[in-house]
């Protein structure tokens, strides 16, 4: 399998992304209420402890979207009805997902070129792992964030495209970017491609805070390894024994969100930032929102951004 990384193609590059991630960091921990963007989880660490909420009891989403897919993929390869698609998937992860969808179109006849974008250049080499290409696949997996990937893949895909945004990445997005993003994407798309995209429904408030709280605590140690990343990435000196997890859903805007809470006053140094961080007791870093939807709300977003 080829693997273009657009993160570090270049020593360059990679500076560029560790500067962002600085820029992001410095900016977030002087906002009120402080906070990180979610999308620096999936370093190596944080890839695999996703993978193990993922495979949690507690985290019904990856199971019931398996259950999902496994139901739909004879009706999938049925409607895309081609010769030959290439599918075009955001935040790919391991690609556990994709394979049931690939083999119901090969199943069909489909020839299928798969085009794995994920920022996580560990989910990346599992894929190439897992995965051979063969008469009927072939995959090129790109090592991007989810626009700067895409439009890469335009540039050499040629066939008729199946976009997919599984796992109820989403989520991350808030109303406004969500909306947003389903424009942009629509935008990159030609006339009769496919997007599939999975999104979380609003449910039980008991059973969501139990997903993003899971019993082995998981996702406490995820949201933690976010710390150590700042530590080793940019030579921070945080104590993640002072830090505790909180998640919790916030119906008003209908998202579950996760928190560090620091338990104590305290400050930290980070070097690459040349600064000291004052944390109050109590005081939150807010991490990451996970929204769910109802289908009505699915159905106007899918119409205001111009898909049927
Ligand atoms: C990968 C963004 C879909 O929001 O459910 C899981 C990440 N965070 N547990 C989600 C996550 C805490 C997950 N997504």
């Amino acid at each position: 399998m080829k693997i273009h990384n657009l993160l570090n193609e270049n020593e360059q590059q990679l500076s560029q992304f560790q500067q962002q991630f600085a820029d992001d960091v410095l900016d977030g921990l002087l906002a009120r209420p402080k906070q990180i963007s979610a999308k620096y989880f999936y370093d190596e660490r944080g890839s695999i402890l996703f993978q193990h909420i993922s495979a949690h009891e507690d985290y019904y989403l990856t199971r019931v979207e398996h259950e999902i897919l496994t139901n739909i993929k004879d009706e999938i390869a049925t409607t895309i009805a081609v010769n030959e698609i290439d599918i075009i998937e955001l935040g790919a992860g391991d690609g556990h997902k994709t394979r049931i969808i690939i083999d119901g179109l090969n199943k069909a006849g489909i020839q299928v070129n798969w085009y794995p974008i994920d920022i996580s250049k560990k989910a990346m080499q599992q894929i190439d792992d897992q995965f051979q290409s063969n008469e009927h696949l072939t995959i090129h997996g790109v090592i991007a964030e989810y626009l700067s990937g895409l439009k890469h893949v335009r540039d050499i895909s040629t066939n008729q495209q199946l976009v997919l945004f599984l796992g109820s990445n989403i989520g991350n997005l808030n109303r406004f970017q969500s909306r947003r993003f389903l424009k942009q994407l629509q935008e990159i798309m030609k006339p009769g491609d496919y997007a599939m995209i999975g999104f979380d429904l609003k449910k039980d408030i008991g059973m969501l805070t139990a997903a993003y709280n899971d019993s082995d605590g998981f996702t406490k140690e995820f949201n933690l390894n976010l710390l150590t990343r700042i530590n080793r990435e940019l030579g921070g000196n945080f104590n993640t024994d002072h830090f505790s997890h909180f998640g919790t859903y916030n119906p008003i805007i209908g998202a579950m969100e996760s928190f560090l809470i620091s338990e104590l006053e305290q400050k930290v140094y980070i070097d690459a930032l040349e600064q000291e961080f004052i944390f109050e007791e109590f005081e939150p870093i807010h991490l990451e929102y996970s929204f769910k939807y109802t289908l009505s709300e699915i159905g106007r977003m899918a119409e205001d951004a111009d898909f049927s």
